[in-house]
């Protein structure tokens, strides 16, 4: 007989009490129990055993990558997607997810593999406005459906080659006894969609909401069932979209697509340096980065702004970079290059609404507070890269080769770059510098050296 089982579940991270708590014991949240009831069976699973194979005996079909004809879509995807495989994307709401996705699946469509969306938040026909705003998608099928159960039988029987969820959390399996939405409905959902996708072979996109702070809605453990997630970031008040991967089965996880947002849907950028990587010349607090996410160089601008405060805790604000990174680098540049900067509020920003994750991208926010700090600008067409340690060494950056290549792409005639960097052929010059101090000499106006305004 089916026993029922209370329990609470944690809408953070997963976590499971036998009884309510203020604050979940996995995570430290508060108020995020929630009760949900678990229909058990009370058979035990017939236990036969099975055989397991040589690894070295397992045949693999050569699991050609679906291209999702979006270009920038698939390289955040490692090449396109793979077949059977599970994709989450995030992100929050109005920033293209749909859009994205539809016109993925109008491409799909078009290259003669049948795709198919599951719309559970809008209707059909809103779906088809959109459709026409985009144009090319007349051959996606589309499925108004939020029972769990009608989409994995239509999924098995129509077998397509990619499918599109949107959303997740408007699914509802009748079975589990709590709200769609909520934890155990998305786990249950991701859990027997994962199946689906396996054994029917179809590449199957989530689109998942995000929490206040960013990261996908839902327990973590939707995090760990799927095989990529992506995040799709960027305002809604700017037109940039930044699409990158958080965690990727088959690829790397530090790729990034950058998109425009149009009126005939989201159109990849293919050269974000040329968008991002410029400064004005003379401009005070600017700095261009060399950043690498992933197998791509990007060129992207740093401002910095350095004002006066009163107040005892001074400001260390970034947008796009690193909060702790940021207090380290304001830490190094007033101990060992000579930039005192305890009584003054660090502003830093990084242009487009990208997040700069790499450390090789600490030279350029250096030298854009420096300059901010000082009053003056950076010599005119020059960029950085290095990692800064501890001591106001700076560290060699990883693949200094193919930052080089990206900036003699975008034109820039100096490279402020930790020493043993060089480039080969047509790379720009490149100013080695050992330490901090000596990259400040190269990359400042040498009139701003001496007239340390702080
Ligand atoms: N005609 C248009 N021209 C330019 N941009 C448009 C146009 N129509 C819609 N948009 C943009 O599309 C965005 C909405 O995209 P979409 O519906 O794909 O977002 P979403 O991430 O799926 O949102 P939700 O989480 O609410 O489902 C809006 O923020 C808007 O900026
Ligand atoms: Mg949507």
């Amino acid at each position: 007989m089916a026993k029922v089982i209370v329990q609470f579940t944690c809408g953070e991270c997963g976590a499971t009490t036998g009884r309510w708590l203020g604050r979940c014991p996995g995570c430290g949240a508060f108020g995020t129990l929630v009760e949900e009831l678990q229909g058990r069976d009370g058979q035990p699973a017939a236990r036969t055993a099975r055989a397991p194979e040589r690894l070295g005996d397992v045949r693999v079909e050569e699991a050609a990558r679906l291209t999702t004809g979006i270009p920038e879509l698939d390289r955040v995807l490692g090449g396109g997607l793979v077949p059977a495989s599970l994709v989450l994307v995030g992100g929050e709401p109005g920033v293209g997810k749909s859009t994205l996705l539809l016109s993925a699946l109008g491409a799909v469509a078009r290259s003669g593999r049948p795709a198919l969306l599951v719309t559970g938040e809008e209707s059909v026909a809103q779906v088809r406005l959109r459709a026409e705003r985009l144009g090319g998608t007349d051959d996606v099928s589309i499925l108004a459906e939020t029972d769990l159960d009608a989409v994995c039988a239509t999924l098995e029987r129509e077998a397509p080659a990619v499918c599109v969820i949107d959303s997740v959390q408007t699914l509802h399996a009748t079975e589990v006894g709590s709200a769609p939405g909520s934890v155990a409905q998305v786990r249950e959902s991701a859990a027997r969609l994962l199946r689906v996708a396996k054994e029917s072979g179809v590449a199957t996109i989530l689109v998942g909401h995000v929490t206040k702070d960013g990261s996908v809605a839902g327990p973590r453990v939707l995090e760990h069932l799927v095989d990529c997630v992506l995040q799709f970031e960027g305002d809604r008040y700017h037109a940039h979209r930044v699409l990158r991967a958080v965690k990727n089965r088959f690829g790397s996880t530090n790729e990034l697509g950058v998109f425009e947002m149009t009126a005939s849907g989201l159109v990849g950028v293919p050269d974000p340096s040329t968008l991002f990587g410029r400064t004005e010349a003379g401009e005070v607090g600017a700095a261009v980065a060399v950043a690498l996410e992933g197998t791509r160089p990007l060129l992207l601008e740093v401002q910095a702004l350095v004002s006066r405060t009163d107040l005892a805790m001074p400001r260390r604000v970034g947008t796009g970079v690193d909060p702790k990174r940021l207090a380290m680098i304001v830490a190094v540049l007033g101990r060992h290059a000579g930039v005192a900067l305890g009584s003054a509020d660090v502003f830093v920003n990084v242009a487009g609404g990208v997040r700069i994750d790499e450390p090789g991208a600490d030279l350029a926010v250096a030298l854009a507070i420096a300059s901010a700090a000082r009053g003056a600008p950076l010599r005119p067409g020059i960029a950085s890269f290095g990692e800064l340690g501890l001591t106001g060494r700076l560290r060699p950056a990883a693949q200094a080769e193919r930052r080089l290549e990206e900036c003699a792409k975008l034109g820039v005639q100096l490279v402020v770059a930790p020493e043993g960097t060089n480039g080969r052929g047509a790379a720009p010059r490149v100013a080695g510098a050992g330490t901090l101090r000596q990259a400040l000499h190269a990359a400042l106006e040498p009139a701003a050296e001496t007239s340390a305004a702080e």
